[in-house]
């Protein structure tokens, strides 16, 4: 694992940014594994400048989301698939065929699970994968206890992850407590990973996850078997951990 360490989120974002720009251009119709919440705000934002200011194609690009909750539909306001096209892929050419976000909405969520992993299988796998971290550690919808081997599947959320992603929602409504999440097997396989912390919120799961021996309780600790992946912080959540990433 490389780690860098910026001063701020927004020179994480700057860097990250950059990262993702020279990937597109050297390889226009790669697949690309994105993230939501918070920290990659920031990032989506810097793309949508770099698509209008005519600096990357989005049209050859193929992207599978990690995950979407159970029982919201792709127009609900809460909805991940919602968070991409106001963040991104409304404001970046490429046809919405290209942009994959599990169905929240489908009858049979285990169905719905494999077959997100057949259209990963059919694309070639993911080229480069871009990851957020959970304050408990989960990568993805991976909560703790998680298997190192687990496959795009239907997953029950923690109430620590619940309570954080409350801020998408309107008051008094409760974000969903199941979701689809690719597996921590399945973001293994990505050729190239990304991880992105920023805060001091995040500051105790980078420590776990780059200096201690790999857990399933901290499923983010699965990285270290991970094939070229590189985590970027800023000094806010890099603040608790001291010297080399763990080497098993
Ligand atoms: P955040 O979430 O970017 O909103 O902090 C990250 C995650 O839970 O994976």
């Amino acid at each position: 694992m490389d780690v860098i360490v910026k001063a701020s989120a927004e020179a994480v974002a700057d860097f990250v940014h950059e990262q993702l720009l020279e990937h597109i251009k050297l390889s226009p119709a790669s697949v690309l594994g994105l993230p939501t919440g918070g920290t990659p705000e920031p990032i989506y934002a810097r793309l949508v400048e770099s698509y209008r200011s005519g600096l990357v194609s989005w049209k050859d690009i193929t992207t599978f989301n990690l995950d979407e909750y159970i029982g919201l539909g792709a127009d609900h306001p809460g909805s991940y698939a919602t968070y991409m096209r106001e963040r991104l892929f409304d404001h970046v050419d490429g046809p919405a065929e290209h942009h994959h976000i599990p169905n929240g909405l489908a009858g049979d969520p285990a169905g719905e699970a494999a077959e997100y992993e057949g259209k990963i299988a059919a694309a070639g796998g993911i080229d480069l994968m871009l990851l957020g971290l959970g304050q408990n550690g989960h990568i993805g919808f991976n909560e703790p206890g998680s298997s190192f081997q687990s496959r795009t599947r239907a997953v029950d959320l923690t109430p620590s992850t619940i309570a954080a992603n409350q801020r998408f929602f309107g008051a008094g409504e409760l974000p969903p407590r199941k979701a689809i999440s690719m597996g921590i097997g399945t973001i293994l396989e990505a050729r190239r990973i990304i991880v992105v912390a920023t805060g001091e919120v995040k500051a105790v799961a980078v420590r776990r996850m780059l200096g201690e021996q790999k857990t399933p309780d901290l499923p983010a600790s699965a990285l270290q078997d991970g094939r070229n992946v590189m985590v970027v912080l800023d000094a806010l959540a890099a603040s608790e951990y001291r010297g080399a990433p763990f080497v098993p």
